[in-house]
Order: C-alpha cells, then sequence, then structure tokens
C-alpha cells in the first residue's frame, strides 16, 4: 500500500485579507479595513491543508524564502498532517504573499509572486511523488517554473501509474497558452471554475466549452460558485446542486472543493457522487475567512460535515 493519497507540488504563501474596504479606493488616502485576517492562503497549499483534515494522506513539495512569512505558512500546512519533508527553502527570494480585499462577492486579488513561480521539475523528486496514488496541480500559471518539463513530468507519472488532476485557477495573463494543452493528455480530472473554462475555450456557452475540453479529459467538474458544478463524465452532464449557505468569504471555496471531490473520488466514488462531496468541503470554507480557518477547528469541521451528509457520502458503496 502506497503512503500516501494525495502528492502535490505547488506553491505556499500566507494570505492577508482587509475587509470592509470600497471597490474603488482612492489614491493618497488612508483607507480603514474594519477587519483583518491572516490565513494559510494558496491554492496548492489550501487544497493540500483542506484534503489532510479531511483524513486524506498529503505529501506536500514547495519552495518557501528563509522568513517568518515562509515559516508561519508551513507550520499552519504542517498542524494538518501534511508531510512537507521535501520542502526547498530558497536563500535570496522572499516567500509570496497574498493581500485579499473582499468586497462582497467580489474582491481584490494583489500577489507579491516570491518563490512561488520558483518550483522546477528538476526539484521534484519523482520517487517520493510515485510514493502517492494521485497528483494534483494547481494554479499552473503561477507555477511559471514547472511549465519547462511539465507535460513530459505528467506522462512519466501517468506512465507509473499515478492519477493526475488539474485545477488551472486564473491565468492573470488571461492567454491560456501551452502548458495547458500539453498537459491536457495526461491529466484524468480537470477541475476548472466556470469562468476560467469559458475563458481558456473562448466559448461564452458553458456545454460549448465543455465540448471543446471532453476531446482532451475524460472527466471534467466545472465550479459554479453558488449554482454548484456540472460534471462531465462519461459523455454525460450533470449538474449538482450546491449546498444552501450564507458565505462569510469564498475565497480557496474552489481548492476546498477539490479538496473534498478529490477525498471522495480516490475512496471510488464516482464523479457525480464525489462531485456532491465537493460541494459540501466549498460550502465549509465558506463558512469562515480565508480557505482554511473553516476547516482547522475540527469540532464545527466534523458538525458541518456530518450535518450534510458528507460522510454518508465517502461510505455510499460504489
Ligand atoms: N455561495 C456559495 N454557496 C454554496 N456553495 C458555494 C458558494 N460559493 C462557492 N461554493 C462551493 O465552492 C465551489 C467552488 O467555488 P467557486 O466556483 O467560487 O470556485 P473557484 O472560482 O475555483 O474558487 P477559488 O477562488 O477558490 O479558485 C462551488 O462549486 C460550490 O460547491
Ligand atoms: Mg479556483
Amino acid at each position: 500500500m502506497k503512503p500516501f493519497d494525495i502528492a502535490i507540488a505547488g506553491e505556499i504563501n500566507l494570505d492577508l485579507i482587509l475587509y470592509g474596504l470600497p471597490l474603488q479606493m482612492a489614491v493618497e488616502r488612508e483607507l480603514l479595513a474594519s477587519d483583518f485576517r491572516v490565513t494559510l492562503g494558496s491554492s496548492s497549499a489550501i487544497m493540500a491543508h483542506n484534503a489532510a483534515t479531511l483524513g486524506a494522506r498529503v505529501a506536500f513539495t514547495t519552495v518557501v524564502g528563509s522568513d517568518e512569512l515562509g515559516r508561519i505558512a508551513l507550520e499552519r500546512l504542517q498542524s494538518s498532517g501534511v508531510d512537507t519533508s521535501h520542502t526547498i527553502h530558497h536563500s535570496t527570494l522572499a516567500t509570496g504573499v497574498t493581500l485579499l480585499l473582499p468586497h462582497g462577492s467580489d474582491r481584490h486579488i494583489l500577489t507579491y509572486p516570491g518563490t512561488i513561480a520558483e518550483l522546477t521539475v528538476d526539484d521534484l523528486d519523482f520517487d517520493f511523488l510515485t510514493q502517492a496514488r494521485h497528483f494534483h496541480l494547481s494554479s499552473l500559471y503561477l507555477q511559471k517554473g514547472l511549465h519547462a518539463g511539465l507535460p513530459d513530468m505528467l506522462r512519466r507519472l501517468k506512465h507509473a501509474g499515478v492519477t493526475i488532476s488539474l485545477d488551472t485557477n486564473d491565468d492573470p495573463d488571461d492567454r491560456w497558452g501551452a502548458p495547458l494543452w500539453d498537459s491536457l493528455p495526461n491529466i484524468d480530472l480537470f477541475l476548472p471554475s466556470e469562468s476560467e473554462l469559458c475563458r481558456m475555450t473562448g466559448c461564452s456557452d458553458l456545454d460549448a466549452a465543455i465540448a471543446v475540453l471532453a476531446r482532451h479529459v475524460p472527466t471534467i467538474v466545472v465550479k459554479r460558485g453558488s449554482s454548484g458544478v456540472r460534471v462531465h463524465s462519461k459523455d454525460k452532464n450533470t449538474d449538482v446542486a450546491p449546498v444552501n449557505v450564507v458565505p462569510v468569504d469564498t475565497i480557496g471555496a474552489g481548492d476546498s472543493f477539490d479538496a473534498g471531490f478529490l477525498c471522495a473520488y480516490l475512496m471510488g466514488r464516482d464523479a457525480v457522487t464525489a462531485a456532491r462531496a465537493g460541494n459540501i468541503t466549498g460550502a465549509l470554507s465558506t463558512q469562515a475567512t480565508g480557505g482554511t480557518e473553516a476547516f482547522r477547528n475540527s469540532e464545527q469541521r466534523e458538525v458541518f460535515l456530518r450535518a450534510h451528509g458528507f460522510f454518508d457520502l465517502l461510505a455510499t458503496t460504489p
């Protein structure tokens, strides 16, 4: 039996969240936030942290700076039980950081990349990655260092019997270029948001966008915020309704969806059942600040998951 369920290669940083600032911000004025939080952020680390709190055995490879922000972020991740033994400490670059300014359902997202784009394929220990059953990649377009050699590395992982999921998240340049299309032939599960999928395919209609991707990937799960998800699997599209919640904020809901979805999928559930599990963990993420806080308090987490039938879905006979 392999020691890990999921291996993740990606970025780690803290999110600094300032609430209550205006959408239009005047320059040369002191603008006061109504609240402030520091949480473990970054798509890859949120996904790793939350999957581990759900019981998955997770291995995480990353590059951090030799600084306090990197140390705090790593400690947060380790507290969930994630294996960070293959962390690389950069000697000169600072750990990245993201400043989030939520404005209701919209938000400003300001990122200093720092070490975020530094991880390269050469940094990855292939034997370590293949100690997991599954490999997950987030933030494709922030992980610029990984682009060279990525399709070949994914092909080798697949050849070694590892299944692979991809959540591109946004492309800050909105170009949706090569690393995506070259990687898709080796992807088993593609987990974009609706906006990302439509922009990467140039289709305004969701079903048309799904049809384009379905030529490359067998299973596509499209995240649609408060509308839940649309699953494309076995040539069929199925809408899966969201959990009815009033969000505190939606930061990291997509990565939290991925965590619940993958936990269920790797326990042998079909894509639609796994999407139901993902909708529950996506909704849980919205119940507290940032992408990881709702998962840190084990009592509140378990109450929410139980109330919405998460464990029943995991127990469903495949
Ligand atoms: N308001 C909401 N009510 C219920 N569920 C929600 C809500 N917002 C998000 N979710 C859940 O979280 C999932 C992911 O949300 P979303 O579509 O915002 O992903 P995303 O854009 O990838 O997010 P991220 O910013 O984390 O990358 C949704 O598919 C849904 O299951
Ligand atoms: Mg996302």
